[in-house]
């Protein structure tokens, strides 16, 4: 196991460069399967879930060939046999490998995903568009079998615009038969960027990036290679330590539109901002104000980011107030946040925030990936030294997150440690 070992109240300055789109990567990958021909990925964050992601692909005889520059997967000699559940648990994204191989092999078989643990996360609307699309399915056990004889375009209406069961429906009809027609579907720039190498491995996809879906089915795909989009979630994490203990902190390689709503709420805090084509720069305002968000689908305030700023709302003098509607219990960083210092109450999927003085260094724990990132924005803020155990969960999202805060000063260590509870 990891920790991270922070000492707080060091002015960041200078550039951290953001890495490519976890939640695209991820999807990226498994995409990639749909043909037996070469497909290139360029900018791959080097992140730990990258690492869960190749052993599915070791697991089904995929190579993955990792250049400085690309990531080449080659499905040629793909065999499709049950990824062992211990494997596929480890990341919400192994269910892509569902979509990728019903759409390719018409037949899967294959648990419930993991995940990070803040809801129930079902995968209804998932089935849902595998049904769609003639799909048959048995489950026992959190096992499930998904089999068609052939996959049929149809109309799919999803009850609620999730990213997983965008992304799994697209990947699944780009090969089957006609036309497919999502409606209610999620507009998140990382499905944009699946479509786009969908559409670059000769499949017809329309209207990625807003709330319908239009896939006429291609018999084959060939090769084909994308660029992973920036990650927001990264860049607006870094965004939020500027906004901390900023002093003209820029974070560049950002797609500002995909992080308007973070800029707009830091600007409604009166954080002082300059914003460029592709990058940003951010100092702290000790006089900023509070605020209140609530989380949504994008283009809205993006949930990723809510554990995350909820860091600075509890040191920003005043009450703040923040709601979680994507998820049953994104709230597991609060104990430890109030352990540092502040002052955050929980009702049901409400936070009520009085912002306080000070934070205090002492030991806390990540319990998810953002909430990790949460206590360690605390951290860089707080007096004295935090120790962040569990820091694995960090390494899963943040490529190189030690170097990278470390060449803009702050004093961060990461080091090994034997469990022993905390
Ligand atoms: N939902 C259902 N039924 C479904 C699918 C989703 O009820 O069939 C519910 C979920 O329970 C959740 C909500 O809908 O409450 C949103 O789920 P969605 O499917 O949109 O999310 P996801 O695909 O499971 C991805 C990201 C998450 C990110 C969400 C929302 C990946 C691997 N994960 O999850 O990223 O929070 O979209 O933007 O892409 C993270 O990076 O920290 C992370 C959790």
């Amino acid at each position: 196991m990891k920790e991270f070992k922070i000492e707080g109240g060091h002015k960041l300055t200078g550039t951290i460069k953001i890495s490519g789109a976890k939640n695209a990567a991820l999807a990226l990958i498994p995409a990639a399967l749909l043909t037996n021909k070469k497909v290139k990925i360029y900018n791959a964050p080097n992140i730990s879930d990258i690492e869960n992601i190749k052993e599915i692909l070791r697991h089904l005889n995929v190579k993955m060939k990792e250049e400085k520059e690309y990531l080449e997967i080659d499905a040629s000699n793909l065999i499709n046999d049950a990824v062992p559940e211990e494997i596929s648990k480890k990341l919400r994204a192994s269910y892509y490998f569902m979509a990728a191989l019903l759409g390719r092999e018409k037949k899967v078989v294959m648990h419930f995903p993991g995940g990070c643990n803040i809801g129930k996360r079902p995968i209804d609307q998932t089935l849902k568009g595998f049904v769609g699309l003639g799909a048959k399915i048995n489950e026992i056990n959190d096992c499930y079998t998904i089999t068609a004889d052939k996959l049929i375009g149809s109309k799919i209406y999803l009850d609620i615009p999730s990213v997983g069961a965008t992304i799994n429906t697209l990947i699944a009809s780009v090969l089957a038969e006609g036309t497919t027609i999502i409606e209610n579907v999620a507009k998140e720039p990382e499905i944009v960027n699946v479509a786009q190498l969908l559409n670059n491995m000769g499949a017809k996809i329309k209207g990625a990036g807003t709330s319908r879906i239009e896939i006429e089915g291609v018999k084959e795909l060939h090769e084909g290679e994308v660029t992973v989009i920036p990650d927001r979630i990264e860049a607006g994490t870094y965004i939020i330590a500027g906004a901390l203990v900023g002093e003209n902190l820029k974070i560049e390689n950002i797609i500002p539109k995909h992080i308007e709503a973070l800029i707009e709420k830091l600007k409604e805090m009166e954080i002082k901002t300059v914003l460029n084509e592709n990058s940003i720069i951010v100092s702290a305002n000790p006089n900023m104000k509070p605020t209140n968000i609530t989380t949504k689908v994008y283009p809205g305030f993006p949930t990723d980011l809510q554990q995350p700023i909820v860091a600075l709302l509890s040191v920003c003098k005043g009450c703040s107030m923040v709601e979680e509607t994507i998820y049953e219990n994104r709230f597991n960083n609060v104990e430890y946040l109030n352990k540092l210092g502040a002052n955050i109450k929980i009702n049901n999927r409400k936070l009520i925030i009085e912002g306080t003085d000070g934070l205090y260094g002492t030991e806390v724990e990540a319990t998810d990936l953002r909430a990790g990132a949460c206590l360690l924005l605390a951290s860089l803020y707080a007096e004295g030294t935090t120790t962040i155990k569990n820091a694995d969960y960090i390494l899963r999202g943040y490529e190189n997150i030690t170097q990278k805060l470390k060449n803009v000063g702050a004093k961060i260590e990461l080091e090994e440690y034997n469990k022993v509870g905390i």
